[in-house]
């Protein structure tokens, strides 16, 4: 079930798979039956031959595709009717008709369970509803979404809706962004955020009401989430929390806040036509873009948009391009196809686009990660193609190894799926795999992040808050013991924590970073070794995004020599990560330099945000800032004092070994010391494609 991505990837040049491609079309095609005996098994059985002539047929019968209306010009001429069209939107949403009821529940009960169907409007409604009623009077509102582009997208609707500029009284928070302002009564942000600010503010003062949105998702914050804010509701009576779900297991979340009432929310979900293949698909990655082509020819235009769940960015950049070269091969034989990708790092003016009305005579394919399944609702869609996968983190306590896998959904994540398409009308969803697939070999549910993820980070936060007994703190999820322990144990080692596993002053500096705790670590070494200046680059520079470097496929080479300029001498990766940072702010942050160098503009800026933040947490720690950039010694100590637990020995045939756990790894091939093999390093993370490889080495001397 594990598809790799990358390294190892067996179509590698694009010539390739171009060559593939044209096979597939030659042979076409998808063959879908139904679960549902007495429908037509073959009804979507088509071949592309066929589909081309019935597209030249109707281009001669003189179809006709008008041109897109520039967005733009519309919103100016019709601004104020745009203002109107949205509160009379909001008046459609299945929430409205029980604003009061709702609000009287609100009224009557501390804690309420709301569950709705997702686009009822319970995340963009219900803040608003609680406004209107007068509740910001007390305190601020704040809504906690699991994701960043959620809290980012639901924010800006929201300020639309209100008629407010975002950041005034509506704005966001996610982590190394806050899009706040002293006015702020509707705060959307990620549930880290909100975590985080019960650091500063343990009782959350500062708020009136608490809506924990999406709490179907269960990830790990909203996990801890559910035990802090149960414990303070106690005693802050005239805290008001909300916890709102998209499913229907809400009897969970009322057992465990003390039997709270369960307001339901009627949707009104059209039938959904589910169709599974006949059998399994060897690439769902082709099989989902051969669908969305075969409906998109031979379906209307006007009738629905198609969405497409795929595991990642990489994935969805890819079939990104498959798709717009097959379609320009089709020419203007083919309706336009308007290719919207959706995914967490996606910048935000490109979000905005998937949420564009289609303009009349074009289809919209959203290419989306799971971000699409609950959090962000997007119209129009009639077409939904689910390829079974998502990528998820999943943990090994006993080697302390994370990684992020490509893994069959559950048998929920498909029914949510599939509900994406019967929200306007009746819908149709294309399941890339078996009906007995379906039946047999998926879970019913999705595991609980906190059950499959690394707890060194939770358990410093929850520390610092003075919560000392994690095994009996409140989880309603527990997480494994063992895990528990091994979070316990990284942060004893790192000298967070005392031998009584009580939080000591590095780990109370530790805690103000919102990093990963051996990140932090590294930070905090930096005051001894004389070099915060430098360390807090490459903090940024790690946390900035796996992509700063840009190979276009064309020009490989030149990328790739362009990149070996930071490695002279053989410095490590981390090292370069800095030289390419000064270097770029030698240049006065130079977009230009970045194109001549093969880097990513946008994970630059992104860096020097965050380093700015940093720089500002290192004040609040005391630390000053202090360089020595010509030694660079000092820094690799720094690094080493929080990435220690990350040793790995040379064996033999340049394979590794790790120090901790006897585990073989490999330096990735994109690390500058791929080809130099130092005895020892240590890295920041390992990623499993192939094998498992370590990302940003640095050597590490014996002694
Ligand atoms: O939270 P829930 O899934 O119940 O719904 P919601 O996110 O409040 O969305 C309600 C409606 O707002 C959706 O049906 C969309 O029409 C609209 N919406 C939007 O247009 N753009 C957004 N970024 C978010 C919501
Ligand atoms: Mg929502």
């Amino acid at each position: 079930h594990y598809r790799d991505s990358g390294a190892g990837d067996k179509r590698n040049s694009f010539a390739e798979q171009e060559a593939w491609e044209e096979h597939q079309i030659g042979k076409a095609t998808l063959k879908y039956g139904s679960k549902d005996r007495k429908r037509k098994s073959d009804e979507f059985q088509f071949v592309f031959e066929d589909q081309i002539d019935f597209i030249k047929a109707s281009v001669m019968d003189g179809v006709e595709f008008e041109d897109e209306v520039p967005a733009e010009s519309l919103d100016k001429s019709t601004e104020k009717s745009a203002f109107e069209k949205l509160q009379e939107g909001r008046k459609t949403l299945p929430v409205y008709k029980y604003r009061d009821e709702l609000l009287q529940a609100v009224e009557d009960h501390q804690v309420l369970v709301i569950v709705g169907e997702t686009g009822s409007g319970k995340t963009t409604q219900i803040p608003q509803y609680l406004h209107e009623a007068g509740y910001t009077k007390r305190g601020k509102i704040g809504c906690t979404q699991p994701r960043r582009v959620a809290a980012m997208s639901v924010a800006a609707r929201v300020s639309q809706e209100m008629g407010v500029k975002l950041g005034h009284e509506v704005g966001y928070a996610i982590r190394f962004e806050d899009c706040t302002s002293e006015k702020t009564v509707l705060k959307y942000m990620t549930d880290g955020m909100l975590l985080r600010e019960f650091l500063v503010e343990p009782n959350l003062e500062g708020y009136s009401v608490v809506m924990v949105d999406e709490a179907h998702e269960r990830t790990l914050s909203t996990g801890i989430l559910f035990g802090l804010v149960k414990d303070i509701a106690r005693f802050r009576p005239d805290l008001k929390l909300l916890i709102s779900s998209a499913t229907l297991d809400a009897a969970k979340f009322s057992d465990y806040f003390d039997s709270a009432p369960i307001f339901k929310i009627p949707g009104r979900p059209f039938e959904v036509e589910v169709h599974y293949t006949k059998a399994p698909e060897a690439d769902y990655l082709d099989a989902a873009i051969v669908t969305a082509l075969q409906i998109h020819v031979t379906q209307q235009p006007g009738d629905g948009d198609i969405l497409i769940f795929f595991t990642g960015q990489e994935e969805i950049e890819t079939a990104e391009e498959i798709l717009k070269h097959r379609t320009r091969g089709l020419g203007t034989k083919i309706p336009e196809l308007i290719i919207c990708p959706i995914y967490a790092n996606l910048p935000t003016e490109l979000q905005a686009k998937i949420f564009e009305p289609t303009p009349e005579g074009a289809r919209k394919v959203v290419l989306a990660t799971n971000i699409a399944e609950t959090s962000v609702t997007i119209d129009g869609i009639k077409y939904v193609i689910d390829p079974g996968f998502c990528k998820m983190k999943s943990y090994n306590p006993r080697t302390g190894m994370e990684s992020l896998l490509v893994t069959p959904i559950s048998k929920a994540s498909a029914t949510q799926r599939a509900g994406r398409s019967g929200r306007t009308g009746p819908g149709k969803c294309f399941r890339l795999y078996t009906a007995y697939n379906h039946d047999n070999d998926m879970d019913d549910n999705t595991v609980p992040e906190i059950q499959r993820t690394n707890l060194a980070n939770v358990v410093l936060t929850l520390k610092s808050l003075g919560i000392h007994d994690l095994v009996h703190f409140d989880f309603m999820d527990p997480p494994p013991a063992e895990a528990l322990l091994k979070a316990l144990e990284l942060l004893f080692a790192l000298g967070a924590l005392n031998k009584l596993g009580e939080l000591t002053k590095v780990g109370r500096r530790m805690a103000e970073f919102p990093l990963d705790p051996m990140l932090s670590k590294m930070i905090v070494a930096s005051e001894k070794y004389q070099c915060s200046e430098e360390i807090i680059s490459i903090a940024a520079m790690l946390s900035a995004g796996s992509s700063i470097f840009y190979r276009p496929k064309d020009k490989q080479v030149h990328a790739d020599i362009a990149r070996t300029n930071f490695h002279t001498g053989n410095v490590g990766d981390h090292i370069a990560l800095l030289k390419i940072y000064s270097s770029w702010k030698e240049t006065n942050y130079s977009t230009q330099w970045c194109y001549e160098n093969y880097i990513q503009v946008r994970s630059m800026k992104r860096a020097r945000d965050i380093r700015d933040q940093l720089e500002g947490l290192l004040e609040r720690v005391e630390i000053k800032p202090m360089s020595n950039s010509n030694d660079l010694e000092p820094i690799k100590k720094a690094i080493t004092a929080g990435f220690f637990p990350h040793t790995a020995r040379m064996q033999k045939n340049g394979s590794y070994r790790k120090a901790k756990t006897p585990q073989t790894v490999y330096i990735h091939p994109s690390s500058g010391l791929a080809q130099v093999l130092p005895r020892w390093v240590i890295y920041h993370e390992l990623v499993l494609t192939t094998k498992e490889y370590m990302r940003q080495v640095t050597e590490l001397k014996p002694e």
